[in-house]
């Protein structure tokens, strides 16, 4: 089995992180939210991956590539998001075997090596993940026989037929080439993958639904985000690489090499990267720090802080997404008061 992965798109929703980097990129615990994928299309099998570039193509290869995969990874270039189905007829080439699609912005506690088995002992011409959900609207959603099979798909309906939304992994035969080709641009102007599949239904193939039992998240927002670095500091076993002087640490912590901790508390589940520096503050539950970063004389709590930021004597920071090498301090020069460089798109709460 190949693997399809997408990390393209525009993630318009996650500006104004999304201006600089691409939104599979933004870790999650500290790692891409596209490494989740990787890890899970290769443990269910996979040898050859197919990454689907975007905008920034350039920094998705060299994330990809600063890690040893256990797989032959190629990259393909879709430039303009013209929609899954589009991603499809981009990687033609690529697909000439039976692969998964997955979305580069989704995490699935579980993985994905039950669903690959299940497609595999079935002989489907395609399996579609899929989750009930509360608010369906948001998704691509299922319209069930009564026998779980499918009888229609419908992208972000606004009178959802069930509560069953597409999970953003998709097993396939190369046959949806041919789907891919023989569908027109929705309303949207995209080739959607729930009209490629609609189209395998209506001509016979067989279509089968998979049901994914543990927790799965869309990354798509920022409330997303957070929720999915929740559950997966959740998970994390303890592990303390760094150093630690005059400092307390409580529940499930990890510290990872070369960072130091000082007249601190850090209250887990919470994680501290490479060379980070945390200086008289409390790091409360859910907070993920990034590489060399430098928090002093901070609290900060159910947040994640990019790469080589510097948090200097501000108040109590609570539910935020702090890029990277951003650099937020106490006002000391007079006269006193909020001084502001933000980019467009932020959001902001005094
Ligand atoms: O997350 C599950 C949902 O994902 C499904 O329920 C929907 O049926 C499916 O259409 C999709 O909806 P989204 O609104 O989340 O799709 P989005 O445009 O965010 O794209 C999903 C991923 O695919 C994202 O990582 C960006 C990437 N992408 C998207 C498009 C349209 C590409 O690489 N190229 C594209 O042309």
């Amino acid at each position: 089995m190949k693997a399809l992965i997408l990390s393209g798109g525009s993630g318009t929703r996650l500006r104004p992180l999304t201006y600089s980097q691409q939104k599979q990129l933004i870790p999650v615990a500290n790692k891409p939210v596209l490494f989740y994928a990787i890890e899970d299309v290769i443990e269910a099998g996979a040898q050859d991956i197919g990454i689907i570039l975007g905008p920034n193509k350039d920094q998705v290869i060299d994330t990809v590539k600063s890690r040893d995969w256990d797989a032959r990874i190629e990259f393909i270039y879709q430039g303009v998001p013209k929609g899954l189905a589009h991603t499809i007829l981009v990687a033609e080439k690529f697909l000439d075997d039976d692969f998964v699609m997955y979305l580069g912005d989704n995490i699935l506690r579980d993985g994905i090596v039950r669903h690959e088995e299940r497609f595999r002992s079935l002989g489907s011409d395609a399996s579609v993940l899929l989750t009930e959900v509360e608010d369906p609207q948001r998704f691509g959603v299922a319209d069930l026989n009564q026998d779980g099979s499918i009888r229609r798909l419908v992208e972000k309906p606004k009178a959802p037929p069930s509560n069953y939304a597409l999970v953003g992994v998709y097993f396939f035969k190369p046959v949806i080439i041919d789907a891919c080709k023989a569908i027109k641009p929705s309303w949207r102007d995209e080739l959607e993958i729930t009209d490629a599949i609609q189209w395998l239904i209506e001509h016979g193939y067989k279509v089968d639904a998979s049901f994914v039992e543990g927790w799965w998240k869309d990354t798509g927002k920022p409330e997303d985000i957070f929720e999915a670095n929740r559950l997966i500091l959740d998970d994390i076993t303890t592990r303390n690489d760094g150093l630690l002087e005059n400092s307390r640490v409580m529940g499930r912590v990890i510290i990872e090499k070369d960072a130091k901790i000082e007249r601190s508390v850090i209250k887990g589940p919470c994680i501290i990267g490479n060379r980070s520096v945390i200086s008289d503050s409390y790091i409360g539950p859910y907070t993920s720090v990034g590489d060399g970063c430098r928090i002093c004389g901070t609290e900060i709590e159910d947040s994640i802080i990019m790469d080589e930021s510097r948090i200097i004597n501000t108040g109590k920071i609570v539910e935020s997404l702090i890029g990277r090498n951003v650099r937020i301090q106490e006002c000391v020069a007079l006269p006193k008061g909020n001084r502001l460089i933000v980019g467009d798109n932020s959001d902001i709460s005094l």
